[in-house]
């Protein structure tokens, strides 16, 4: 054993990321100098969450008791307090800026300053079903002098503060903690999932050039701007994988089961990146008997979700105003980040470089276990929010403007449908 470890201080740390596909928690020792060793790691599928949004608490609480049962077996440890992930659409997100003007007599600013720089965000008023998730400082401003990212012990007289205010909602939260506790455990921290996701796959010189996060998962996809190193947009939307399975099921009248099978195994985002357009056998139901249909009829049902899905982002991006300054390109990440030809969706729809993202620097331990898209989440977890201030309550709800989009998605596919039953009668 290295003789340094033994003095250095270490914390015990539990992700829980309540998915909408699988519960997974992970439990990790986090060194002083903040290096990672995983020493568990549990999954359990999830059927009480919808969206990001709890629609079963009893169904959550056994699936959060057994992922974490699973994780603690691993790791020969007892765990009590999780930090849980949040998505939803309720998710919102504002810019505040705000400021306070430094008395002492050297006007050296200290912490205390920075704590009523806080205390007055926390003053904002909010919607009654609303809460403050984050407080993320963006940048300071001393004097009129921006750009500054640390401003204890700078001299100045007024100090200036640009948030990053994440808001939920309240009985969202609320389900969550019941859930936890149903299960026997504590929630330490609630975390916005898009931020713990981009804490494990993304280069602080991605953070710093401009950079969007996509992580798509099951029930909702999850988007953060960064730029000049610090948050500068969150959005979550709920299209994600499980819609383009259901458009498949639908599509060509088969099971769930059967239908994420042929998406994973066959299907691509893009007709651009088909490799080989063979014939694929589809199990039918009922009288239904078996029969073939084209890699490309296929893909051509999952391209049109994920083009209306990569189309809303790139409106978000465009309205978010950070379009241009996003230089280092996309990251996607999450489960539906698998679909094979993603990157190249993503490269034409948003005229950027896009690169799939993966958990980084998670040591020793497990790490190898976790070290896959779908898991970007919980690594981000166990790490935390750097530079954040933690919750209590704030404003707006921004509903998405969706319908224009929906109706052209459904004219497409209303063709789409007339061209499978054309196939099905030629058979
Ligand atoms: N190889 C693959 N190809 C295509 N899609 C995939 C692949 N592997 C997983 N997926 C899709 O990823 C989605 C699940 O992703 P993930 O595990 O990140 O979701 P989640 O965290 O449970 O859900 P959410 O974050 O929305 O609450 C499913 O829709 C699944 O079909
Ligand atoms: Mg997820």
């Amino acid at each position: 054993m290295d003789r340094n470890n033994i003095t250095m201080k270490k914390n015990i740390v539990t992700g829980l990321d309540l998915g909408t596909t699988k519960v997974c928690a992970v439990i990790a020792e986090i060194s002083e100098n903040d290096s990672i060793n995983i020493l568990g790691f549990g999954i359990a599928p999830s059927e009480g969450m919808n969206k990001g949004l709890v629609s079963n608490i009893g169904k959550t609480a056994e699936a959060i008791k057994e992922a974490v049962k699973i994780a603690s077996n691993r790791a020969g440890l007892e765990v009590t307090t999780l930090n849980v992930g949040v998505a939803g659409e309720h998710i919102t997100s504002i810019r505040h800026r705000n400021y306070v003007t430094i008395n002492n007599e050297e006007n050296e600013i200290t912490k205390a300053d920075l704590d009523r720089l806080e205390a007055d965000v926390r003053t904002i008023r909010i919607p009654s079903d609303k809460q403050i998730l984050h407080i993320i400082p963006e940048e300071f401003t001393i004097d009129f002098q921006g750009g500054i990212e640390n401003p204890i012990g700078m001299s100045g007289s007024r100090l200036e503060a640009t948030n990053h205010i994440v808001l939920a909602s309240i009985p969202a939260i609320s389900n969550i903690k019941k859930s936890v506790e149903r299960a026997g455990f504590h929630v330490n921290d609630y975390i916005l999932q898009p931020l713990a996701s981009s804490s494990s796959v993304l280069e602080e010189s991605e953070k710093d050039l401009g950079v969007a996060l996509i992580d798509i998962g099951g029930g909702t996809t999850d988007i953060a701007i960064f730029h000049n190193k610090s948050i500068k947009h969150s959005k979550v939307i709920g299209i994600a994988g499980n819609q383009v399975t259901n458009d498949v099921r639908e599509s060509l009248g088969i099971v769930t089961d059967e239908a994420e099978k042929l998406k994973k195994d066959y299907g691509y985002a893009t007709e651009n990146s088909i490799i080989k357009d063979e014939d694929i056998l589809i199990r039918g139901v009922g009288a239904r008997g078996n029969s073939k249909i084209p890699v490309s009829l296929l893909t051509q049902i999952i391209s049109l979700r994920m083009r209306e899905l990569f189309s809303l982002i790139d409106n978000d991006i465009r309205n978010s105003g950070y379009k241009n300054k996003i230089k280092a390109g996309i990251v996607l990440t999450g489960g539906g980040s698998l679909l094979k030809g993603c990157i190249e969706l993503a490269e034409e729809v948003f005229g950027l470089p896009a690169r799939i993202g993966v958990p980084q620097d998670l040591g020793s331990g497990l790490s190898n276990e976790i070290e896959s898209p779908e898991f970007a989440t919980v690594a981000g977890l166990i790490r935390g929010i750097p530079g954040e201030k933690s919750s209590e309550f704030i404003p707006e709800v921004v509903k998405t403007k969706k319908q224009k989009e929906k109706n052209t998605t459904n004219n497409k596919m209303t063709d789409i449908f007339t061209k499978i039953k054309v196939f099905f009668d030629e058979l």
